[in-house]
């Protein structure tokens, strides 16, 4: 009998001291390895009930009864405990998992495409709309393709006023900085015929260009765009139609443009071109100097001579040639006061034009 009580007490104590135990858990990992101290194969519970055996025949159901009650309560705790921690747990990872879907997202820095180069982006694309091919020429050039060819003879005094860089000025065959795009012409006009083809031949060919000169309205690097064509039959009136859609489509309003007489050598007859003042619609104001309209480039019909100097039949076809700076033509679209802005690289300006 006195094992009996001995069995029974000993159970009691390990009851409570198990219980104690699964209140004081910390989380499921402890709690599992408590299971396996008291009711694993090896646990202390399973001890006890080794013990059993050596009892009496008439005494093993009651202890046995209580064991198994020691038991349920035990696992009863176990699942209590159990889901309680793993409740917890959860909760601790949501938390620390936790998303603020209302803060505000990290600014993405990201690169503008700089005015300029959108404008010459947006002009060659007019262009290669209406059919034209893309050509490009190198930006240091020979005295031929920037002024022999284009009827500009050492002696002219355009040779002169374009206020040329000079790579070796006292070389037998000096090199210059282009000082316009109209090299491109006789390259491209060149080259096509060389390929055996025959015009119609119509190109823009966009690029930088280069001249000794520095103030608010001239940088010694700005941009043009040369546009030209050539074909049996070519009239001003082709020059004028491109030229209107061409302005009315970059400036995107209705304008009205003329074309003033003028003189370039390499075109003939020549026309400065106007468009109506974007700034007071033709009014009169500060920027158009009162007159309602502005000057945006050169253009004319490509003189005999130029088709001559690449092997064209001047007397079979006939072209026309207009070169605008981009820089100026930006500034008019957008209301853009100094060339400096375009060069100074302030990215509050560079951004604002970006957008
Ligand atoms: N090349 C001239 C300039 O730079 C512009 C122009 C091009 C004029 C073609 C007529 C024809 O001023």
């Amino acid at each position: 009998m006195g094992d009996v009580e001995g069995l029974k007490a000993q159970l009691e104590e390990l009851k409570v001291e198990a219980l104690t135990a699964f209140g004081h858990a910390q989380n499921v990992a402890d709690l599992e390895d408590l299971r396996v101290n008291y009711l694993g194969k090896k646990g202390a519970l399973t001890l006890i009930l080794k013990g059993v055996g050596k009892l009496s025949a008439e005494d093993r159901p009651m202890i046995g009864q209580h064991v198994n009650a020691v038991k349920d309560a035990l696992s009863d705790a176990l699942d209590r405990v159990g889901s309680a921690l793993s409740k917890l747990a959860q909760q601790q990872r949501i938390e620390a998992e936790r998303i603020d879907v209302t803060m505000p997202a990290r600014r993405r820095i990201a690169g503008v495409i700089h005015p300029v180069q959108q404008g010459l982006n947006e002009m060659t694309a007019i262009f290669a709309h209406m059919g034209f091919d893309i050509s490009e020429g190198p930006e240091i050039e020979d005295e031929f393709h920037n002024f022999d060819a284009l009827n500009i003879p050492e002696s002219h005094p355009a040779r002169a006023m374009h206020d040329t860089f000079f790579i070796d000025a006292l070389a037998d065959a000096p090199m210059l900085l282009r000082t316009h795009t109209s090299p491109v012409q006789i390259r491209t006009m060149k080259k096509f015929l060389e390929s055996g083809q025959e015009p119609p031949l119509s190109v823009v060919a966009p690029g930088r260009v280069y001249r000794c000169d520095y103030d608010v309205t001239h940088s010694p690097m700005f941009h043009q765009v040369e546009v030209f064509s050539v074909d049996r039959g070519l009239s001003l009136a082709h020059l004028k139609g491109v030229l209107q859609h061409f302005l009315t489509t970059y400036f995107e309003k209705d304008l009205p443009i003329r074309l003033r007489p003028h003189y370039f050598p390499f075109t003939e007859p020549s026309a400065e071109v106007d468009i109506g003042c974007v700034f007071c619609a033709g009014q009169g104001c500060r920027i158009c100097k009162g007159s309602g309209w502005i000057e945006v480039l050169g253009s004319g019909m490509v003189h005999p001579n130029v088709l001559k100097a690449v092997g064209i039949d001047a007397q079979a076809f006939s072209g026309f040639a207009f070169g605008l700076g981009v820089e100026r033509l930006v500034m008019l679209k957008h209301g853009i006061p100094d060339l400096r802005l375009f060069f100074e690289n302030d990215v509050r300006f560079l951004r604002r034009m970006g957008a």
